[in-house]
């Protein structure tokens, strides 16, 4: 392989975690945006950014793909399915010289397990639309390498959270809730510890792979914002019945707490040799909130 290089599809919150990693190691990167004002910002950063969304493809997708060794998609399904596959699906299986093949996915293709664990071969059974969207997606994604020869991975990613974007945020801008749903436990994962799987996973290419990606700890959403609160030293807020809760929920989030599973993280670390930085959100809270401090 010559001078490894990153396309991303959706140079979003991961992706650019991703990105500096490699970037720090002597990879070059390029990807997608949607806005002038970011694509100036990781021009700024050193990242060949164009602009792409599904009424806007690439102008040459030949070009902005050229000289790729790993592509990551990291935008979601819309209500017409991957705008990706849609618009570019013909540009990408004509690249050559691909080594490796990432679609960020989510846990949500899982659906209700009613609290059991599911490992990677549990069966997909969205339960919300979004979920069979995403669901299709990753068919789509397999489908498209495995006929181009390439390997192809899907990364069924829990709950992200990171600098800017935890449950320290919701405490600091007063609206966290402690929402108390018994025996309701959800799955998270620190976007530093995404990119360690991510990059596991480019230097060690399975083929058709499908990775579940969390931490250690699935918790009750309750305990996390206590312990942000903890944290950042203000009372945690009153706690409030699920029931009460939802009544102002948008469909979204009720699809959230409508899902009940336990995600096994064992594929990453028996395969990939992954050793989480941060194996459960007291650890990897402490750590966003050294980061940001
Ligand atoms: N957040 C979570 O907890 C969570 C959990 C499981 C799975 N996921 C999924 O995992 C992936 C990575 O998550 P993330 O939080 O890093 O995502 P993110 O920060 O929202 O980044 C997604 C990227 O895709 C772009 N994008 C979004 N919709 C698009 C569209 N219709 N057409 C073209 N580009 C589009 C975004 O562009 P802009 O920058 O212009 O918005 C952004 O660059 C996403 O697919 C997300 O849905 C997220």
């Amino acid at each position: 392989m010559g001078q490894p290089r990153l396309f991303c599809f959706g140079l979003g919150y991961t992706a650019r975690v991703l990105a500096a990693a490699l970037m720090g190691e002597g990879w070059t990167v390029a990807g997608t945006c949607r806005d002038e004002a970011a694509r100036a910002d990781l021009a700024a950063d050193g990242i060949d950014a164009f602009l792409f969304d599904r009424d806007r493809p690439l102008d040459d997708a030949g070009a902005a793909l050229g000289g790729a060794t790993h592509l990551l998609s990291s935008v979601p399904p819309d209500a017409e399915g991957d705008p990706v596959l849609a618009r570019h699906a013909g540009a990408m299986a004509a690249m050559k010289g691909l080594a490796w093949a990432g679609y960020l996915s989510s846990t949500g293709v899982y659906g209700d397990t009613g609290g059991a664990a599911v490992d990677e071969s549990a069966a997909v059974n969205p339960t919300s639309e979004h979920g069979r969207r995403r669901a299709g997606a990753e068919k789509g994604w397999l489908d498209l390498w495995r006929a181009a020869g390439v390997p192809v991975h899907v990364f069924r990613l829990s709950g992200i959270y990171g600098p800017g974007r935890s449950a320290l945020d919701a405490v600091r801008a007063g609206r966290a809730r402690r929402i108390d749903k018994p025996g309701h436990l959800f799955a998270r994962i620190h976007v530093d510890d995404i990119a360690a799987v991510l990059r596991a996973s480019m230097a060690r290419p399975g083929p058709g792979a499908v990775y579940n990606v969390c931490d250690d700890e699935p918790a009750p959403a309750a305990d996390v914002v206590a312990f942000a609160c903890e944290l950042l030293g203000v009372d945690a807020p009153p706690r409030v019945p699920f029931h009460q809760a939802a009544k102002e929920m948008s469909p979204m989030a009720l699809s959230f707490w409508r899902d009940n599973r336990r995600v096994d993280n064992s594929r990453i670390k028996g395969e990939l040799g992954v050793r989480l930085k941060f194996p459960d959100y007291r650890a990897g809270l402490r750590a966003v909130l050294a980061a940001e401090e």
